[in-house]
């Protein structure tokens, strides 16, 4: 089973680079993945138009689409545009054994966010019915703080329940963006290792450091899961290799 991981598109007019996503999306369908996986920021300001624009662009991927939304797309009611293109902001999906679980974080206009009780309570029925397959859970914000993005201001605010949530059912790998920059913890849970796998930015110019634009191409088969970070226009690398 092979994912594509994108995140952080910000489509609209400032900082986003149209050539990138399209290269993005042309990559992916070379590619030809089992389901794409779009954790959030799609739009910059949630403004009706960007979303709509967005929806339109991301049919161009051929595969099956996960997405939720990010900070910014919950900006000047962008959620309600969201829901009304895209659908539910819970979705789930099984493929095989492989349980996906994808979880709105954002809070209407801010940037922080939180799963919140209604989602931790939907998280954990979801995952208590899901048998012994492979787990992971796709939301936009980060659990765990990522290195080189600065001060630290955007974790999730119930960040520590929802990080025993998934330690206690064992999920097998979290999916997020938000930071513009590519990275991923590994940390041991009660079935095995959890790993946290953040996605840069497809298509904003808001980069740090030497990041470039980014997606991620998660590989699970044969027990193994492995992960390549694979800068747009250029050769992957291969970040994670690891048997589950
Ligand atoms: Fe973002
Ligand atoms: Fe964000």
């Amino acid at each position: 089973m092979k994912i594509a991981h994108i995140s952080d598109i910000h489509y609209g007019q400032q900082g986003f680079n149209a050539d990138m996503l399209s290269q993005c999306i042309d990559e992916v369908n070379a590619l030809n993945p089992d389901i794409t996986i779009v954790t959030g920021d799609l739009s910059m300001n949630g403004l009706k138009k960007e979303i709509e624009d967005v929806f339109e662009k991301l049919k161009e991927i051929d595969t099956e689409r996960l997405i939720i939304p990010g900070n910014h797309d919950t900006r000047n009611v962008g959620y309600l545009t969201f829901e009304r293109l895209f659908g539910s902001r819970y979705s789930e999906r099984l493929i095989d054994d492989i349980q996906i679980l994808c979880c709105d974080s954002s809070e209407p206009d801010l940037d922080t966010g939180q799963i919140g009780r209604e989602g931790q309570r939907w998280l954990k029925e979801k995952l208590e019915n899901a048998g012994a397959g492979y787990k992971i859970i796709a939301l936009h914000h980060h659990l765990i703080p990522i290195p080189l993005t600065g001060r630290e201001r955007n974790e999730l605010y119930d960040a520590g329940d929802v990080l025993k949530l998934i330690y206690d059912a064992g999920v097998n790998l979290v999916l997020n963006g938000h930071k513009h920059v590519p990275n991923n913890w590994i940390m041991e849970s009660s079935s095995g290792i959890t790993i946290f796998s953040t996605a840069g930015s497809a298509s904003s110019d808001k980069l740090k450091a030497d990041y470039l634009n980014c997606y991620n191409i998660i590989d699970l088969s044969d027990n193994r899961i492995k992960i390549e970070l694979k800068d747009i226009g250029k050769e992957g690398k291969v970040v994670i290799d690891r048997k589950f």
